[in-house]
């Protein structure tokens, strides 16, 4: 997997106003120093992806939208279609975030449609997946990766058409990461089981990981085998510590 380029993207969740384009400014600015160790990736609100999108044009820095509904249009009032986010500039959608999952009540089987949609729409789909606290308690997590892996995950993913990110629930804005170790373990696990699905597609697909990632503990965990790069929340709002955690990309 050493081939494989990383991609360290970045989710603000429902942070962002317009002022906020000067942090964005200061990543595109910073991006050039960091493009030998990973590709960037920034996925704001919707309400700032095609501006952002227009300061991006020609730059190293990708723009994606963190949800989408699964039809192309129609009587849906208040949702985004993912042709309307390509349209405005996203060329990735984050799907079946965990916060989604528990805000929305989204089964695997929408994440699903919603990762086709993202394709139908021409752009790269980022599935989520982890379990909570209380399932790793439970010593669930295989079991639980397992299952949302293969009804997540449509048939036909590709390496250059889908990203599977980690992100174990009880890690996300907590301040706490699995060891190197767990890292390890788990990711190997989603490495077997996208190889069984999808052969070599499978084996060159990104597993990026997501959960309190920050520039302290970046280095270490992007160097763990099957770790292509990571999928980071709170430390992505501040240009700084988001190209520092690229950098501590191997
Ligand atoms: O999607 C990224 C995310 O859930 C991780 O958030 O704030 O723990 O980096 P954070």
């Amino acid at each position: 997997t050493d081939a494989i380029r990383p991609l360290i993207a970045g989710n603000w969740k429902m942070n962002g106003l317009k002022a906020s384009a000067a942090e964005f400014d200061a990543m595109l600015t910073g991006a050039a120093a960091v493009a030998a160790k990973a590709d960037l990736l920034v996925c704001p609100p919707a309400t700032l992806i095609a501006a952002f999108a227009a300061k991006a044009a020609g730059k190293t820095v990708a723009v994606g939208a963190q949800d989408c509904h699964p039809k192309a249009s129609g009587a849906h009032t208040g949702d985004i279609a993912a042709e309307m986010l390509a349209d405005a500039g996203a060329s990735a959608i984050i799907v079946g975030h965990s916060e989604r999952r528990a805000d929305h009540g989204e089964s695997d089987d929408l994440v699903r449609q919603k990762a086709e949609a993202a394709w139908r729409a021409g752009v790269i789909a980022i599935v989520c997946v982890g379990e909570t606290q209380g399932q790793r308690d439970a010593g669930q997590t295989l079991d639980i990766l397992r299952g949302q892996l293969s009804l997540s995950l449509p048939g036909g993913s590709k390496a250059d058409n889908l990203v599977v990110a980690y992100e174990p629930v009880w890690a996300i804005g907590t301040g706490l990461t699995p060891t190197a170790k767990d890292v390890e373990q788990i990711h190997g696990f989603i490495r077997e089981l996208l190889i069984s699905r999808f052969s070599d597609e499978g084996a060159k697909m990104r597993i990026l990981y997501g959960g309190s990632v920050k520039p302290s503990n970046a280095a270490e965990l992007m160097a763990v085998k099957n770790v292509n790069g990571a999928l980071v929340g709170g430390a992505s709002l501040k240009a700084a510590d988001f190209l520092a955690i690229a950098k501590g990309c191997p």
